[in-house]
């Protein structure tokens, strides 16, 4: 077997399982990404095939390498439902649903983890790159590294990481912290998230942790250097610009306009069905707009695709109900024959489906709790060559960090939120066109290549550094 000279390890491969068994590429836009530089390295990626009990030999799809790693049913629900999304994915932000803390999930997340880096290890050529992505493999850095110190390790973390008071609820915080720094780059979304990471090994370790890098004793007595640095994910920005263009998917969002009644407005929200997208902070909004007849619905609609997501995980069931409780309620109070007040899709779309949503919407509502970034934003900006529509944006997420001409908001603040709702619907399109322009400039400049590579660059860095 050739060895891999770059090696990505995430929970999961970037393709799915197809109805006549067969794979296709996954939407994620980390492949999309990667693929330039896995197809030069000789890349291999190691992954979950997404369903329990999926035994599958590695195989070659687009010039990569697919590593599958098993997960039986019981792995599913204690490390990925149980772990990963019940315990780390809520505490991580800020506990908008309680995090549950189960030991029996935590051997689970080891053990699994161990897997994963053995798969790693494995496929690794000597002096090879390996890059661990996100919250469900935080301990794989430290366990591939003590296989394997001759190897190059980054980790990117793609979820906020809590301010330390938060953080040092968990049981295991030690082992989590030692687990990433097993990393010689260990990349943020934001640079407060890579500040609370340094607090809490500072706290926790009494690391001593500076710009440049955080001190790890070794065994022995001597030590290496980790990078804790901002590394804001984008989109692969020219996939998105080239299907706004088409003329297909321009009639479609015409078309969606009609089916919708053609409402003077259409608003729109886009997420994974998850309690920390603020959907339900949005609806409330909307409703009580309508409530006070600031808008009615033959003037805006909203539009709320929610994907189906994590569906066995109790707090993701109740939220449904809560929204679909919700919906239930304007609907039936603001309905009237020819125009709905939320037109509510619990279903996933093909992203020409989803940029042509993108185009008929004059208003994009990006109301997270807290989100690492938020790409839909982003996906937004790129689409919208004609520099039209308003972009609402949570304060709380990456995205703001970056997209400064948004309208920014606090989504817990329902009258603020209600505002500048309207101030969205009723902005002059000179107003739109400068703060589009804006955003997509840093959207095209920034888009998920530079991200990859930045992140790469510093990485190569760091291995010489280490080497020398
Ligand atoms: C977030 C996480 C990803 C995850 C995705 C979908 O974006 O950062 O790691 O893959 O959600 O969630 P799922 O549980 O379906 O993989």
């Amino acid at each position: 077997m050739t060895r891999a000279e770059l090696v990505v390890v995430a929970n999961r491969l970037p393709v799915d399982r197809d109805d006549d068994g067969g794979w296709r590429p996954s939407p994620g836009g980390l492949v999309a990404a990667l693929e330039p530089v896995m197809r030069r390295a000789d890349g291999a990626w190691v992954g979950w095939p997404g369903r329990a009990d999926m035994e599958v030999e590695p195989f070659d799809f687009d010039g990569v390498r697919l590593v599958p790693v098993t997960l039986s049913a019981q792995d599913v629900a204690e490390y990925y439902e149980g772990f990963s999304n019940d315990t780390i994915w809520p505490l991580y932000h800020d506990v908008i649903a309680a995090p549950r803390y189960r030991r029996e999930w935590w051997n689970s997340y080891v053990q699994v983890n161990k897997r994963f880096a053995d798969a790693a290890v494995a496929v690794a050529a000597k002096n090879a790159t390996v890059w661990v992505q996100d919250y469900q493999l935080q301990l794989v850095p430290q366990l591939i590294r003590e296989r394997r110190p001759d190897l190059t390790i980054g980790y990117f973390h793609h979820i906020p990481f809590p301010a330390y008071g938060l953080f040092s609820q968990l049981p295991w915080r030690r082992q989590v912290l030692e687990g990433l720094l097993g990393a010689d780059v260990i990349g943020f979304q934001r640079t407060a998230d890579a500040g609370n990471f340094a607090r809490a090994v500072r706290r926790q370790l009494r690391y001593e942790t500076r710009a440049s890098g955080i001190r790890v004793p070794r065994a022995e007595g001597s030590s290496r250097v980790a990078l804790a640095k901002a590394f804001p994910i984008s989109i692969d920005a020219a996939s998105y610009v080239e299907l706004a263009q088409r003329e297909d998917i321009k009639a479609r969002a015409r078309e969606i306009r009609e089916e919708l009644g053609n409402p003077e407005k259409i608003l729109l929200g886009v997420d994974r069905l998850d309690y920390t997208k603020g959907i339900r902070h949005r609806m409330k909004a909307f409703g009580e707009l309508l409530s006070e007849d600031r808008l009615d619905v033959e003037r805006a609609t909203l539009v709320q695709v929610a994907s189906p997501s994590r569906e066995r995980v109790a707090a993701y069931v109740q939220l449904r109900d809560e929204i679909e409780l919700m919906v239930g309620r304007v609907n039936g109070t603001y309905d009237t024959m020819e125009h709905t007040a939320i037109r509510y899709l619990h279903q996933a779309f093909p992203r020409e489906e989803m940029v042509a949503l993108y185009l008929a919407a004059d208003v994009m509502l990006v109301t997270a709790l807290r989100d690492g970034m938020n790409l839909v934003a982003k996906e937004y900006v790129a689409c919208r060559t004609d520099n039209r529509g308003v972009l609402l944006l949570s304060e709380f997420t990456g995205a703001a960090d970056e997209l400064g001409t948004a309208i920014r908001v606090n989504p817990h603040d329902i009258e603020g939120l209600k505002d500048a709702i309207m101030r969205a619907v009723d902005m002059p399109s000179a107003e739109q066109s400068r703060r589009m322009r804006a955003m997509r400039k840093k959207v095209q400049e920034h888009d998920v290549q530079a991200w990859s590579r930045d992140f790469l660059d510093a990485l190569a860095h760091a291995g010489k550094a280490a080497a020398s």
